[in-house]
Parts: C-alpha cells; sequence; structure tokens
C-alpha cells in the first residue's frame, strides 16, 4: 500500500510517500518540503492568508517532485492523506482540497489525520523506534502536552500548558530579544554563547503536582529583565537571558516528563514537534531519563518541524490496523481545532 501524504497546517507545505506493509512499520519513500519562513520573517510571524496562498503554489510541485523521487506513477498512489487540523483554517484547506480531488480523480480514498498524532508517531520512521506503550512529550509552536499512548489512536491526555506553547515561550522571548523569526532555533543559537546562571528565572508551575505546564510567566519575568536594563543590555547580556531561559523552559519540560514516566510506570518517552529538534532539550532527556532507566526516542532532526512523511505515516499506521476514517465521498472539512485525546 502507498500512502501519499499533504501537510499545509500552518507555515510549511509538506509532501510524502510512504510504503506499509502487513504489519511492519511503514517506510519513508520520498518526502519534499517548502517551508515559508523566509517569506514570514518580514512580518515577524505566520501572517494565514499568505500562507495559504503559498500553500497553493507549492502542493502540486513538491508532489509531482516526490513522485519523480520515489520513481512511482500517481497511479500507483492508494491512499491520499492530509492533515484535517488543528492549524490555520485556510492553510488547512488547501492540503485537504488538494488531497480529496486527488483521491477523487485517482478514485481512492481520502484520510484526513490529525497534525499531533503525526508528531507522535514520527518517531517511528526513524532508525531508532520506540514500541507501544510509551509516554509522548509534544512540543510544537502551538501545543505542549504530555500523553500516554498504548497504541495507535489509544492517547490519554496526562498535562497540558494552561497558556502558552514551549514552542511559543520560545518565539516570544526571542522576539522580545530583537531575534528573528521562527524565534526558537534563533534563541537556542544564541543561548550556546550564554552562561544560564547568569540570569535567575522563574520554573512555572515546576512543583504543581501535577502535569500541567505554564510559560506566560516565564515571558513576563524576561521582558522584566531586558525592560531593566533598557538600551544597555548588551550581546553578552541577550546571550546570558537567552540561555537562561532556555534553561528554564527545558528544566520544566524535562522535570514533567520524568514525573509523567514514573506515575505510568512506563521506561520511553518519544519526544515530538518542533521544539524536539532543540539540544539542550535533547541532552538533559538523555541525560535524566538514563539516571531514571527509561529511553528517548526522537523522529529524525528532519522530521521534527512539520513535514509530509508524518502525515503518511500517521494514516498508514492507522490503516494498518483498521482504524482509519475513509473518505470515498471525497466531501472534507477542516478542524482548525480538535483535540487529539478526541481522534
Ligand atoms: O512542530 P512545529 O514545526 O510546528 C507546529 O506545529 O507548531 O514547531 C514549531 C516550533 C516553533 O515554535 C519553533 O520556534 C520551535 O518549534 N523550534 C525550536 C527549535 N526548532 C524549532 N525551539 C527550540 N529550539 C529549536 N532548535
Ligand atoms: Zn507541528
Amino acid at each position: 500500500m502507498v500512502i501519499l501524504g499533504i501537510e499545509s497546517s500552518c507555515d510549511e507545505t509538506g509532501v510524502a510517500l510512504v510504503r506499509a506493509q502487513a504489519s511492519e512499520v511503514p517506510t519513508l519513500l520520498a518526502q519534499a518540503l517548502h517551508s515559508q519562513v523566509e517569506m514570514h520573517s518580514a512580518y515577524g510571524g505566520v501572517v494565514p492568508e499568505l500562507a495559504s496562498r503559498d500553500h497553493i503554489r507549492r502542493v502540486l510541485p513538491l508532489t509531482r517532485q516526490v513522485l519523480i523521487e520515489a520513481g512511482t506513477t500517481l497511479e500507483e498512489i492508494d491512499v491520499v492523506a492530509y492533515t484535517r487540523g488543528p492549524g490555520l483554517a485556510g492553510a488547512l484547506l488547501v492540503g485537504a482540497g488538494v488531497a480529496c480531488a486527488l483521491a477523487a480523480a485517482l478514485d481512492k480514498p481520502a484520510l484526513g489525520v490529525h497534525h499531533l498524532e503525526g508528531h507522535l508517531l514520527s518517531p517511528f520512521l526513524s532508525a531508532d523506534p520506540p514500541c507501544f506503550p510509551f509516554i509522548a512529550l509534544l512540543v510544537s509552536g502551538g501545543h505542549t502536552q504530555l500523553m500516554r499512548v498504548d497504541d495507535v489512536g489509544r492517547y490519554a491526555l496526562l498535562g497540558e500548558t494552561i497558556d502558552d506553547a514551549a514552542g511559543e515561550a520560545f518565539d516570544k522571548t526571542a522576539k522580545m530579544m530583537g531575534l528573528p523569526y521562527p524565534g526558537g532555533p534563533a534563541l537556542a543559537r544564541m543561548a550556546a554563547f550564554g552562561d544560564a546562571a547568569a540570569f535567575d528565572l522563574p520554573r512555572p508551575l515546576m512543583h504543581s503536582g501535577n502535569l500541567d505546564f505554564s510559560f506566560s510567566g516565564l515571558k513576563t519575568a524576561v521582558m522584566t529583565q531586558l525592560r531593566k536594563r533598557g538600551t544597555n543590555v548588551c550581546e553578552q547580556d541577550k546571550a546570558n537571558l537567552a540561555a537562561a531561559t532556555q534553561a528554564a523552559i527545558v528544566d520544566v519540560l524535562v522535570h514533567k516528563s520524568l514525573a509523567a514516566l514514573r506515575a505510568s510506570g512506563l521506561t520511553r518517552l518519544v519526544v515530538a514537534g518542533g521544539v524536539g529538534a532543540n539540544r539542550h532539550l535533547r541532552e538533559q532527556l538523555d541525560a535524566r531519563c538514563a539516571m531514571a532507566g527509561a529511553r528517548v526516542h526522537y523522529p529524525e532532526l528532519a522530521l521534527c518541524t512539520d513535514n509530509g512523511a508524518m502525515i503518511a505515516l500517521a494514516a498508514a499506521m492507522r490503516l494498518q490496523r483498521g482504524r482509519a476514517e475513509i473518505n470515498r465521498e471525497y466531501a472534507f472539512d477542516v478542524l482548525p481545532r480538535w483535540p487529539l485525546a478526541s481522534v
């Protein structure tokens, strides 16, 4: 079975082909991605209307590209999968519309996929895939969640952010420091030159006794430090503040992930979503989980941020288990707000 996956929920157009055989872990045949980062950077963040228009321009050329790379044809596709939500409504509509039109033209089923399910299953395409059950730490630009994952489609939410997501905390504090969009990678690069101990920043909800997160207070603390220094803030101060901010976010994520492992008795942690690319987070999680006798699984770096491969993969894994909502009518909707636990 060959599955085409189309991702267009935010500022990346991703297309990929995955092959699924019997009950084996599906394999990636080809993938192509266009990031809109450069286009949005002039505005300091994603402009939804520009995002939708760019997805329209990119999606078919990217589809042709993956077909060529995989040495396959449209007729060999068995299922067309797309991101149904959550995400930007207009952006989602582009992927959903193209996927359903393509599926109708090919007389093959279409399948809407949850974006976070894609992130969560993406480590199955890595050289070191996990086994079920595991705890998943989902850390993207829009979500920060801890889930218990017993199988595909069996997700229990253990805790989530009550305000900003971890990626948002990276992006917003980076913006305050005058760093370019997207702030996460820029702040991480700057942090490498700083001393995290130079600033004492709060670790919100670290000892709340539950698995929820909060990052908006941290943002305010960073703002207060910047205001205190006014125009005198030098590059070293900024690097120190970047390192302290990263350390505060990572400390909370690591602390709560370990608490979730302890509470569940599980020994496998899967980290997914854009912030999962953060090196400091990976080092801290690896060290602390090793001490606790747990293993950490990550997606390949290229599959940490949004991509089509994770969408094709999630569709493939659902189809293998007979848990897919196949669409043969080709009428479609998108779900900009869609809790993963309800899938
Ligand atoms: O999963 P993703 O690509 O898109 C969403 O679904 O949101 O995540 C994007 C988020 C952004 O907030 C970005 O700043 C953050 O992931 N990010 C990082 C790093 N790379 C991406 N944050 C910290 N360190 C990184 N290396
Ligand atoms: Zn994402």
